[in-house]
C-alpha cells in the first residue's frame, strides 16, 4: 500500500465543481492545527505537498489530490478557528456538510483528532453529526509521538481513551480508529492499509 504517485488536481469552491470521474474519495477533516497538512505530507512522503496548493486566507476550498491515479485524498476546510464559537454550525456547515452529503464517491471521512489534548466538544459534535447522517467515519488520532510528555494536564493515552469513551454516546458500533504521528510516521502504513481495505468493499 505505497503512495507511488500524488498530484494536486484542483481546488473547488463549490461542491458542484468537484471532480466527477467517480474515483473513490477519502476526506480529511479536523480542527485547525490538528496536524492535517503534516499527516497528508507524511502519507504522500513529500514535504509541503499539502501546503503548496492551499489557498491563503479564509477561502473555503475543497482540495482534491489524486493518489496513484486511482483515488482521491480530499482536504476539507478545518473548523474551530480561534474566534469561532465551540459550534460547528457556521460557514463550515453549509459548505463542508454539503460535500459530505452530496459526494457520491465519498468512501469515508477521516476525522483527525489531536491526541495531545483532552477530548474537544467540537470534535465530538462533528463525529456525532457524521454518525447521524450515516457518513462512514474513521477517527485518526494525530501527534501520537507526544506519549512521554504530560500535555495539558493529561497523558496521551487518557486523551485517546477519553475521546473514545465519549464517542460511544453517538455510536452503537464504534468507528475504526488509528493512532498516527507525522513526526515518527507511526500509523502511516496502517492508515494506508485501512484506506485500501475500505476501497475494495
Ligand atoms: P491548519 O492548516 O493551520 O489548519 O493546521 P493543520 O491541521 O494543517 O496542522 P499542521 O499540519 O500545520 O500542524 C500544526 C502544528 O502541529 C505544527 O506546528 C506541526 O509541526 C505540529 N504537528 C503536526 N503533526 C504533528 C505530529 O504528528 N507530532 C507532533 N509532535 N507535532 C505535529
Ligand atoms: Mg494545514
Amino acid at each position: 500500500y505505497r503512495v507511488k504517485q500524488s498530484a494536486f488536481v484542483q481546488a473547488s469552491t463549490r461542491v458542484s465543481d468537484c471532480p466527477k470521474d467517480g474515483l473513490p474519495e477519502f476526506a480529511f477533516v479536523g480542527r485547525s492545527n490538528v496536524g492535517k497538512s503534516s499527516l497528508i505530507n507524511a502519507l504522500v512522503q513529500k514535504k509541503e505537498f499539502a501546503e503548496t496548493s492551499k489557498k491563503p486566507g479564509k477561502t473555503q476550498v475543497i482540495n482534491h489530490y489524486l493518489i496513484n491515479k486511482s483515488w482521491y485524498l480530499v482536504d476539507l476546510p478545518g473548523y474551530g478557528f480561534a474566534n469561532v464559537p465551540t459550534d460547528i454550525r457556521s460557514t463550515w456547515n453549509t459548505f463542508t456538510k454539503g460535500y459530505f452529503l452530496r459526494s457520491d464517491s465519498l468512501v469515508c471521512v477521516l476525522l483527525l483528532v489531536d491526541a495531545s489534548i483532552p477530548p474537544q466538544a467540537i470534535d465530538l459534535d462533528c463525529a456525532d453529526w457524521l454518525g447521524r447522517n450515516r457518513v462512514p467515519l474513521t477517527v485518526v488520532f494525530t501527534k501520537c509521538d507526544k506519549t512521554r510528555k504530560k500535555v495539558d494536564g493529561g497523558k496521551l493515552e487518557d486523551n485517546v481513551r477519553g475521546f473514545l469513551r465519549l464517542l460511544k454516546k453517538s455510536y452503537d458500533q464504534m468507528p475504526p480508529w488509528i493512532m498516527t504521528s507525522a513526526v515518527t510516521n507511526n500509523g502511516r502504513d496502517e492508515l494506508l492499509q485501512h484506506l485500501y481495505t475500505l476501497r475494495t468493499y
